[in-house]
């Protein structure tokens, strides 16, 4: 079975107690931390900015995955890459010249990941598929945790994987909102690497255990 990732996102933290949250994180199953930044322009909702992504990346011990769903993400490409993230993704609907934003986002020493709302089609990607490190299909419209899945998103993994095998390109593919226990095996199967969840973990009463299961569903 190949690598696969999970990716608790720390939206759905309880962020008066971060670092305890944090920590959880540390020491439990999961591969990498989600890190969601919203600009209320790009999505209808605002998240948090420097100061906390600061004290996330002081604490957090694991891959640092960051999902911008902001305008003009080229003005905060390197002072991300300063406060330690490790994976940028911008949206391809917010660039206007994605391929020079890869290249910047690398030149910074980060993996360089492009995300998909809903309605963009996969095909959109075919002219830089090899420059991109991960693909995000987003399964939900961005800007809030705890939304329903979408089940289109199974169809548009399946091409993403055909498009990355015909180009003999190593992109990963995740996969951002209303992931559960119910859907994270079929989305593997269907050729998801990465598998992102917020609320299924941490609303769980035991998240360290939502972990551990979602980590032996996607063994
Ligand atoms: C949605 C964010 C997601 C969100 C996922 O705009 O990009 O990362 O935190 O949350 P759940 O798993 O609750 O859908
Ligand atoms: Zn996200």
């Amino acid at each position: 079975m190949k690598p696969t990732y999970l990716a608790p996102s720390l939206l759905a933290a309880d962020f008066a107690n971060l670092e305890r949250d944090i920590n959880m994180i540390n020491a439990s199953e999961a591969d990498w931390f989600h890190v969601d930044i919203m600009d209320g322009v790009f999505v209808p909702n605002i998240s948090f900015g420097f100061p906390v992504v600061k004290a996330i990346t002081k604490h957090a011990k694991k891959t640092i995955d960051v999902h911008l769903m902001i305008v003009d993400p080229d003005r905060y490409i390197t002072a991300f890459a300063e406060l330690g993230s490790t994976n940028l993704t911008v949206h391809y609907e917010a660039c206007t010249h994605l391929h020079r934003t890869l290249e910047a986002i690398k030149a910074e020493g980060m993996k360089a990941g492009v995300a998909l709302n809903p309605h963009t089609p996969v095909h959109l990607l075919k002219d830089v598929i090899k420059d991109i490190d991960q693909v995000i299909i987003m399964s939900v419209n961005p800007g809030f945790g705890g939304q329903s899945f979408i089940e289109n998103t199974y169809k548009k993994v399946r091409e993403l994987k055909e498009m990355i095998l015909n180009a003999n390109a190593s992109t990963l593919i995740e996969i951002d909102g209303g992931v559960t226990d119910q859907n994270a095996k079929k989305l593997l199967l269907s050729g998801a690497d990465i598998l992102v969840a917020g609320s299924f973990i941490f609303n769980a009463n035991n998240p360290t255990e939502t972990i551990k299961d979602l980590k032996k569903i996607m063994s």
